[in-house]
Formats: C-alpha cells, structure tokens, sequence
C-alpha cells in the first residue's frame, strides 16, 4: 500500500525563503500547504508543483488568521512539519516607529506564529512526532541600532522557540529555530516601503545618529557578497530531514561575526563592540 504523503506548511510561501522552502518540500514528497496573501503567487507555485495546496492568509488579521486555524484544525492529514517563515521589517529609532505599525509586525512576526503553532500542535501529537520550524535572524540575539523593534519579535521568536523544543521533546516533535544573516530576497525592499523616508521624518537630534550608523552600516556591506534564499531553504531542509536536527541552524555574511561576539562577550563588552562597529562610540548631539 502507498505510505500517505505527510503535510508540510509553509507561511510566507508566495516570496524568498518560504517559496524556496515549498519548492524543496513538494520535491521531497512532502504535500505541501502554502500561505500568503499574494494568491496569484501561490497559484502560480500550485501550477508549477504538483502537491502544492495555495491558501491565502493575511497574518496582520487575527481573524483571517483564526479562520486559517480552523481550517489547519479540519485538514484531513495533520500538518507534521510547519514552517513559521512568513515575517517582514521596519527600521528607525524606537521614537520614529508608530504604535500602530510596532503592533501590526508583533502581529505578524509573533502572535500570528504562536497561534498557527497552535492550531497545528494537536494533530502534531496525536502522531507522536512532527517538526517546527521557526524562522528567527541574527537578529533574534542581538540587534543593530535601528532594529530594536523587528529585533524585538525575533528575540520573541527565540523565547517561544527555545521553551517549545523543551515542551515537545517528550512527544517526539522536534523545534529549530533558524538564524540568516542578511539574504536577498523581496524583504529588504518591503521594510524599505513599510519604513518610508525616516530622515524626512525623524527629529534633528536623530539626524546625526541615522547619518553614523547608516555610513557605518553601508561600509560593513561594502564587499559583502549577499547570498539568494537558496541557501536558507536547504538549511531548512536538512533540518526537516535530519533524525535529529539541531537546535538552531545559523548561515549568511555577518552571521558567525556578530554571533560570536555576542556568544563570546559580556554584555558591556558586547555593547562597546557595537558602539565602535557603527561610528556611535563618543558620539554627543
Ligand atoms: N531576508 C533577510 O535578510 C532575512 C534575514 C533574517 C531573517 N529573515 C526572516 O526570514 C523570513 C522570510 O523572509 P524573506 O527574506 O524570505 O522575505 P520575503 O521574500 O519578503 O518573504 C516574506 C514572506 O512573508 C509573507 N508575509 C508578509 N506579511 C504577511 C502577512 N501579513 N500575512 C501573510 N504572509 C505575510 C510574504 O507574503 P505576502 O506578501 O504574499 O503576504 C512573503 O511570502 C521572515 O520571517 C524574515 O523576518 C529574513
């Protein structure tokens, strides 16, 4: 008798590391569910890949996502790999991002993750295995002046993350959390969009700080080969095939630099570190 194909689900599946993700799953095997808002998108991967179910979802609405849940929840064959991908940036210093657009990224990035790991959970028990994939960043450990508010959903991530691989164990359910550095793909020019034009915004005293850590910031990607999601997806997928995959999966340029540092100094260290790397040690406005 031919084994039933095992469901994967991949938010984040319409763009970058998610769609490379789907792609390698369907080709393993796996039947794979892809979410997103941009259903063209994933219509077009379902074209392309046999074994590619398209479903649309907007994560900023708790309600869509609910409504994602339940029909998790009704799938005949239970979800045993998910990948918590979808996810997107905003920049600027704490002062020039809104309440409103800080909830909007916590919605997406965390409760949206944490919900969705939910609705798959009790089917992932019920076959006494399963593996959470959770896409954190390099900066789920520490953040960039900047940074602190998408820093801030991804060290949530890591928290969720690292409490749920204890949780799960028992069950056989496996929990990886990922860390890229910085990857070529559409999220640079989303956060680009979503973060506008601070310099025009941004109160004069900030000015001076954006201007330091932006020259420092474009000296340190200066040279810098930045890779495709190519090599996030197969990380991913080595972590998904593994019989035992590792707590945490880290690749990309700044990643062994910056998470050395930060594994290997203390935190005053750690902080002049970054001070020096982005030209504020000493600055006075
Ligand atoms: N690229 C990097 O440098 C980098 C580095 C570290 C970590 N990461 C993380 O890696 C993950 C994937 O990013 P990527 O680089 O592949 O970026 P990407 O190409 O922009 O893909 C992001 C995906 O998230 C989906 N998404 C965004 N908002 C959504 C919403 N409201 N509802 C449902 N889906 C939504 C997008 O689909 P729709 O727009 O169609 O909804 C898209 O499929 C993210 O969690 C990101 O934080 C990226």
């Amino acid at each position: 008798m031919e084994e039933q194909k095992q469901t994967a689900l991949v938010t984040g599946a319409s763009s970058g590391m998610g769609r490379e993700t789907a792609i390698r799953l369907v080709e393993k095997g796996f039947q794979v569910i892809a979410a997103a808002r941009r259903i063209d998108r994933l219509n077009e991967l379902a074209d392309q890949f046999q074994g590619i179910t398209p479903k649309q979802v907007d994560l900023s609405q708790p309600e869509d996502t609910e409504a994602f849940c339940r029909y998790i929840s009704d799938l005949p064959a239970p979800v045993s790999v998910l990948i918590n991908n979808a996810g997107y940036s905003i920049r600027g210093a704490l002062e020039d991002v809104s309440m409103e657009a800080i909830k909007r990224l916590f919605e997406v990035n965390l409760f949206a993750l944490i919900r969705v790991t939910q609705a798959c959970l009790p089917g992932m028990r019920n076959l006494r295995k399963g593996t959470i994939v959770n896409l954190s960043s390099i900066v789920g450990k520490f953040t960039f002046p900047g940074s602190g508010v998408y820093a801030a959903t991804k060290y949530a991530v890591e928290g969720i993350t690292d409490a749920l691989r204890m949780e799960l164990a028992p069950f056989g359910i496996r929990v990886v959390a990922i860390r890229p550095g910085p990857i070529a793909t559409e999220f640079n020019e989303v956060g680009n969009k979503l973060t506008g034009d601070l310099m025009a915004r941004t109160d004069p005293d900030y000015k001076p700080i954006y201007q330091t850590a932006g020259a420092s910031t474009g000296k340190m990607f200066a040279g810098l080969s930045i890779p495709g999601p190519d090599l996030i997806a197969d990380l991913i997928l080595e972590a998904v095939l593994s019989d035992a995959p590792k707590a945490v999966y880290s690749a990309g340029p700044l990643s062994e630099d910056f998470l050395g540092k930060r594994a290997n100094l203390d935190d005053d260290a750690f902080h002049r570190f970054m001070m020096e790397k982005f030209g504020l040690m000493g600055l006075q406005v």
